[in-house]
């Protein structure tokens, strides 16, 4: 096992295109599972493709165990790859796929076998040794496909959606096999998936990718609850974080311009927001109170939807333009043209700069 290190990694595959991975710094702990996360084309699949020797390196260095692997062979850089597409070879029996990079590094018959078996055992696949991959489900090519990574015990083991196919229940099913898995072996792992409740339940870290730039690197809890900047706040959680852009206003209060939404500042409120006189807010729905009178600081508004969804109740309350989801327990029962208040507490509002999108911190 090893530790795995990205220094200013840049990918770029032509001189006319942005750079697919924008110096990127990332340290994965020896035995820690990561997850890259990120919207289609933020260079997720290119970052994992470097590390696999897959794909060069424009500039920068990819180190696996305190040794730079930019130019080592891909076979010799000791990962192992479990890719969405990654296809089995259809004439071989599952045995045969599962035997075949061993083999083809001279590994000796008699320890392939008892590796075979023992991979077989621990991914639920024994029974499929000798079938050929045509007569598998979706499911079962995937079990082969990650039994196929493991086989060669890799110091980095590397996953690109390897769920991807997968209905909704067999990928949660899946999704604790790999956590299992990754538990009792502690590869040190990368997933890539843009499936963010993936990466929440698989990852001791995510790495929050955008445009080829890395935007947040930490734990699941610290990026869902202290989300760097307003893209992380806003790619992580369903329903998102309302977000909206308001305007300091005479009694010292952030007024959503054209509504009636004005938020007293608290004192901390006042120290994130220094001298500015525009900020974004962001407040997840679960950290908006609702209630029917009115406390200090709360805003009142009237609801325009409500969303029983069986665990919990969404209310959406319209201030002009912007739609102000919050989630309520659902013994609380409210109509739409309802008269609410709406509370904040400090500790689940956001501010966000307006320019930059960074989140503000004290
Ligand atoms: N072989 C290639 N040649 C040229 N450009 C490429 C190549 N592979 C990827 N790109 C570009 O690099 C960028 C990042 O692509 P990448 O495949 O890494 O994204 P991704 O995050 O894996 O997206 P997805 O979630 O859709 O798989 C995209 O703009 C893509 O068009
Ligand atoms: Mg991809």
């Amino acid at each position: 096992m090893a530790e795995l290190t990205f220094r200013n990694v840049v990918k770029q595959y032509s001189p006319t295109t942005p750079r697919a991975v924008d110096n990127v710094n990332l340290e994965v702990h020896d035995g820690e599972f990561t997850a890259l996360l990120g919207p289609s084309g933020c260079g997720k699949s290119t970052s994992l493709r470097m590390i696999a020797g897959l794909e060069s390196v424009t500039s920068g260095e990819i180190i696996i165990g305190g040794k730079v692997i930019n130019n080592v062979h891909p076979k010799d850089r000791g990962v192992g790859l479990a890719f969405e597409n990654y296809a089995l070879y259809p004439p071989l029996k599952i045995r045969d796929n599962l035997a075949f990079n061993l083999r083809a590094h001279g590994v000796a018959e008699p320890e392939v076998q008892s590796r075979v078996t023992e991979i077989s055992k621990y991914l639920h696949i024994s029974e499929l040794l000798d079938l050929k991959p045509a007569a598998l489900s979706s499911g079962q090519k995937q079990r082969v496909n990650i039994a196929r990574a493991l086989i060669r015990r890799p110091a980095v083991l590397l996953l690109d959606e390897p769920l991807s196919h997968l209905d909704a229940a067999l990928r949660v099913q899946m999704r604790t096999e790999i956590k299992r898995l990754h538990i009792e072996q502690r590869f040190t792992t990368v997933i890539v998936t843009h499936d963010q409740l993936e990466a929440m339940a698989l990852a001791d870290r995510i790495a929050v990718l955008n445009d080829g730039k890395l935007q947040q690197f930490d734990t699941p809890l610290e990026v869902f609850n202290h989300p760097a900047n307003e893209f992380v706040a806003g790619f992580l959680g369903e329903p998102p974080m309302n977000i909206f852009s308001v305007e300091r206003d005479a009694q010292d209060r952030w007024h959503l311009p054209g509504t009636a939404f004005a938020l007293p500042m608290s004192d901390h409120v006042r120290t994130l927001s220094g001298k500015r006189d525009k900020v974004k807010l962001g407040v997840r729905p679960w950290g908006i109170e609702v209630a029917r009178n009115a406390t200090p600081g709360s805003v009142s508004g009237t609801v325009s939807v409500v969303e029983d969804l069986g665990d919990e109740t969404r209310v959406g309350v319209r201030f002009g333009e912007v739609l102000v989801m919050a989630s309520v327990p659902l013994t609380k029962q409210y109509k739409s043209g309802s008269l609410v208040q709406l509370s904040f507490s400090d500790e689940d509002l956001n501010l966000f700069d307006i320019q930059t999108g960074d989140r503000l911190t004290a």
